[in-house]
This record gives C-alpha cells, sequence and structure tokens, in this order.
C-alpha cells in the first residue's frame, strides 16, 4: 500500500512512522510511505502557504493552490498508458483532457470528519494508494477540499493543534491491517473489538510479582480452559469498562443461539458473527440481516418467511453501503456506493424476488443467483491427515497460485497468499494441490493437478485446513456448488454435514466493482 501525507511537517511524519512494526513494514515494502511539503508547492516568493479568512474571524487558513499543487502531484502519479481503457474524466480544471485519471481515495483529517474506527481501518486497508491531507491554522481553504477530498475523518471528538497526530494514528491502524505487516504472533485476530470485546488481561514473567501470582489457569496448559478464562474475562471487562460495545457482544451471542436451530443452513451468519466478521445490521423475531464490510458481502435469513421483515432487513442493507461510502465526496451517491456491495447471501427462496426488484437500490450488479449447500464440521476432534507434506504456499509460489486458483481473481489469490491463508500440498518440493480458506472465513480454493488426483490429496488439504480452523476456535464450514456430486461426497466422507434447503449467492462482478469505486 502507497501511503502518501501532504503536510507543513513533513519530518514529524516521517519520525513518528519509520520506527517499530510500521518502521519495518515500510523498510519491507509492504507500506510505501511518501511524506509531500506543501511548502514546496507554494507560488509565494516568500514561501507562504495560508492567509487571512473573508468575513473575518482569528487566524489564518491554508490556500488552495499549494495544497492542489501537492495533491495533483501526488495523485496523478499514475501515467495515461498505465491507466486502462476507461473514459477520461480529467480533474476538472481542463488540463487532463484526453487522458484516463483515477482520483486515489484522499483524506482530510479534521474533527468535523466521520469517526475513524477499526472497521474503516479494515475498510481503508484495502485501497492500493491513500492520501492524507493535513491542515494547520484554521484549516484549510473549502475549495480546494471540494476538489480533492473523497473522506473527511476525525480521530475523535477533540481538537489537536494539526492533522499529522491525526494521520498517524490513522496510518498506523490502517497499515498494521496490510497483509504481510504483521508477523503471525502479532496477529490481530484476537485483540480488543474483535468480536466487540475488550481484550482480556495478560501476564509475563515472574510467576509472582510484588505478592500478585499469575493466574494458575494460564500456568495450566490446557488450551480449552486458557481460552474459555480469557473469553471470560474479556467479557466482564467489557460489561465493565464499556457498556455499549457489551450491549452489540450480548445481542451477537443472543442470535448465534437462534440460529443455532437451523446451524448447517446459517453456519455462515454464526460464524461471521463468532470470528469478529459480520455485523448486525438488522434484527427482529422474524429476521436476521448481517454484512460483512471487509468482504462486501451481506447475510440474510428468515426465521419465519415475513415481507414487512424482510423490507426492513432489505433497506439496512442497501443503508449500510450508503453509510459505507458516506464519507465519501465528490462523486454521485449511486457511484459511491456501487463497489460497496459485492454479493449476497440468502438463505431461503423467499428472498430472490424481493432481492432481485431491490438490486437497483443495493447496487448490485448481479448475475442470477447460484445455488450453493453449505458443509459444516461440527466435532471438535481434528481430522487425519493422509498427505504429510502440506504447508503454507508463500510469494515463492506465486506463479502456481494463480496459474491454478481456478476461476478466482488473481489479486484476491495475492491477498490471500499475502495473508497466510492458502496451504499446499508438495511432491518432491513442489505443490500439487492447494486449499485455504476466503476472507469470509469458508473454506475453498481446493485444486489438485489432473496428474496427482484420485490420491486422496484433496481430502488431506481439506482436512488440514479443518484442523487448522479448529485450532483458532471456529466451526470450519463451506460452500458447495449444490450441483456438484462429486464435490457433496467429499464432504460427507470427511465427516461434515451438508444443508439440505441450500443457499443462494448473488455475486456482483468484482472488477467492475472495484473499477467504479475509484474512477472519478
Ligand atoms: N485535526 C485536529 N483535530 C483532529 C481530530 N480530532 N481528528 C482528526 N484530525 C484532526
Amino acid at each position: 500500500m502507497k501511503c502518501k501525507v501532504l503536510t507543513l511537517f513533513p519530518e514529524m511524519v516521517r519520525d513518528g512512522l519509520t520506527t517499530s512494526i510500521i518502521g519495518r513494514a515500510v523498510e519491507n515494502n509492504f507500506i510505501e510511505l511518501e511524506t509531500v511539503n506543501i511548502r514546496d508547492y507554494t507560488q509565494d516568493r516568500h514561501g507562504k502557504v495560508d492567509d487571512y479568512t473573508y468575513g473575518g474571524g482569528a487566524g489564518m487558513l491554508m490556500q488552495a493552490q499549494p495544497v492542489y499543487d501537492a495533491w495533483r502531484a501526488v495523485a496523478e502519479e499514475r501515467t495515461c498508458s498505465e491507466a486502462n481503457d476507461s473514459v477520461c474524466s480529467g480533474v476538472s480544471n481542463g488540463t487532463d483532457q484526453g487522458c484516463q485519471l483515477k482520483r486515489p481515495r484522499t483524506i482530510y483529517v479534521t474533527p468535523q470528519g466521520r469517526l475513524f474506527t477499526q472497521d474503516y481501518a479494515a475498510e481503508l486497508a484495502q485501497e492500493e494508494k491513500l492520501i492524507f491531507l493535513c491542515g494547520h491554522y484554521e484549516g484549510i481553504d473549502q475549495r480546494v477540499l471540494d476538489e480533492v477530498v473523497t473522506d473527511y475523518i476525525s480521530i475523535g471528538d477533540y481538537v489537536l493543534t494539526g492533522g499529522e497526530l491525526a494521520a498517524m494514528v490513522m496510518i498506523d491502524a490502517i497499515a498494521r491491517l496490510v497483509p504481510g505487516v504483521l508477523h503471525n504472533e502479532e496477529s490481530a485476530e484476537t485483540e480488543s473489538f474483535h468480536r466487540h470485546l475488550l481484550e482480556y488481561p495478560q501476564y509475563s514473567r515472574p510467576e509472582e510479582w510484588m505478592g500478585k501470582r499469575v493466574p494458575e489457569v494460564l500456568l495450566s496448559g490446557d488450551h480449552r480452559k486458557i481460552a474459555a478464562w480469557r473469553l471470560e474475562r474479556s467479557v466482564e471487562l467489557t460489561r465493565d469498562r464499556r457498556p455499549e460495545l457489551y450491549a452489540r457482544f450480548a445481542e451477537q451471542e443472543h442470535l448465534i443461539r437462534k440460529m443455532t436451530k437451523n446451524k448447517r443452513v446459517c453456519i455462515h451468519m454464526m460464524e461471521s458473527l463468532h470470528r469478529g466478521l459480520g455485523e448486525i445490521l438488522y434484527a427482529d423475531e422474524n429476521t436476521v440481516c448481517i454484512y460483512d464490510r471487509h468482504c462486501k458481502l451481506g447475510m440474510l435469513h428468515a426465521f419465519t418467511a415475513d415481507e414487512a421483515s424482510m423490507q426492513q432487513a432489505l433497506t439496512a442493507l442497501s443503508d449500510a453501503a450508503l453509510q459505507q461510502a458516506s464519507g465519501r465526496t465528490g462523486i454521485s451517491a449511486a457511484e459511491r456506493v456501487r463497489g460497496t456491495m459485492c454479493s449476497i447471501i440468502c438463505t431461503d427462496q423467499v428472498w430472490l424476488d424481493q432481492i432481485r426488484r431491490e438490486a437497483e437500490t443495493l447496487h448490485l450488479i448481479c448475475e442470477a443467483p447460484v445455488q450453493y449447500r453449505q458443509a459444516c464440521y461440527t466435532q471438535n476432534n481434528p481430522l487425519r491427515v493422509r498427505h504429510k507434506d502440506i504447508r503454507p504456499l508463500t510469494e515463492e509460489h506465486h506463479a502456481w497460485v494463480i496459474a491454478h486458483g481456478t476461476g478466482e481473481r488473481p489479486a484476491y489469490l495475492a491477498e490471500r497468499l499475502a495473508s497466510g491463508a492458502l496451504y499446499g500440498a508438495f511432491l518432491e518440493e513442489r505443490p500439487v494441490g492447494m486449499a485455504g480458506w476466503h476472507t469470509d472465513g469458508s473454506l475453498g480454493f481446493l485444486y489438485v493437478e489432473e496428474a496427482f488426483r484420485r490420491r486422496r490429496i484433496g481430502a488431506s488439504l481439506e482436512a488440514f485446513c479443518i484442523n487448522r480452523q479448529l485450532e483458532a476456535g471456529y466451526v470450519p464450514y463451506m460452500r458447495v456448488p449444490a450441483t456438484d456430486e462429486p464435490m457433496i461426497r467429499m464432504q460427507e466422507q470427511l465427516g461434515l454435514y451438508l444443508s439440505e434447503p441450500g443457499v443462494w449467492l448473488f455475486e456482483s462482478d468484482y472488477d467492475t466493482c472495484a473499477a467504479d469505486e475509484t474512477t472519478v
């Protein structure tokens, strides 16, 4: 990811972000950090970048010209030949006519912005390039903000002396979510805000300090007991310190229990909540709607088919897409929302007509839905893995993964590879098959080279991934095309239970979504 920071104090940002974990990520090229001094772009002979505000009032304002020129210098790095063949729009002053320009996400850090959260960080972590604009004095001339800013973001309800510290906070929170930045042992999975719970207390050596002993259970070596103790402490801590977060956690637990009755068909929703990926957008006694912002995936289930409830759930989904896009400006509402929603899974045929009718408001660029059956492994005991040489695929196997990830976008495969979500079965030091899990947590990517089939390598790969997910405390599950008989049989042989009625997946054209998202 490229982070460009437009500031009057470049050394402050550089000094703050070139140490520790983010410093390491910059050094290892996971993050490209560039600071740009806005003063370098002023046309004023004396290097001035500010002036009095029209209409009176205390303080000075940063002027439009140097900010705009500094922004153009980093925004327009992409040349015409690099850009694809979509329509040119230029930036507005006419000088760009005839060449295609993509407006990078440009964030103005300001107390007047939308509040920065972990979810917002996760969304921005998916961008290829981010530009941060740091204001000073009384702010920046509104005309240049209208011209370049896509997101107005605040880090909290207080006022800092300038935008640099706020930009650094955001870059730190965003960068650590970029695949490869954190090492496994620093994983973002268990930390605060995961599942709306604060993190449990932690202890290190010595076992006793100032008469206080480390809780006995942590010394027991019993991982199940340790996990249960940690969850209990997290729940307690959240209830005491952050009652509003606890209320969200409690609502989720209630829903997960309710869906347990339809476990096979609801497993994706239960696991999405359990793993802290999805959030409840709407729930009443008849209907539930969950949204996974990271995957841009909406999930719908009706306990009873009540038209009014279902309509409310669908409205909640399109509102969420709109809200996710609400910090973004300079493009029409429709354009902002398009690209926010990529797919919808519904668990009953009763939804199909309603979703099709709402396709426009949901900004679904949907094809006809595909029917899947869900398979889940509900036992706790690990599966036997016959093929012995299974290990994580790495950058070294990039070309092989792209060549064999049937039906998946290369960019998505590359992201899964960098996230450590793909495993390979090796024979004589080369991969002959792979499996892994998708961003929503479901298992997939199962592939074995033709010459090595019928040796149960595929089953071994899936069993291996199931065991990894069990270790993480998850219920492993996958979606199987309803007509794929051999795959269904394989799931049954492995001991997975399949949902009898299927689920329907409306999937958008992801490439169209991604392009729509950034084209001005
Ligand atoms: N600049 C000044 N105060 C700020 C805040 N709270 N958030 C983001 N940028 C700021």
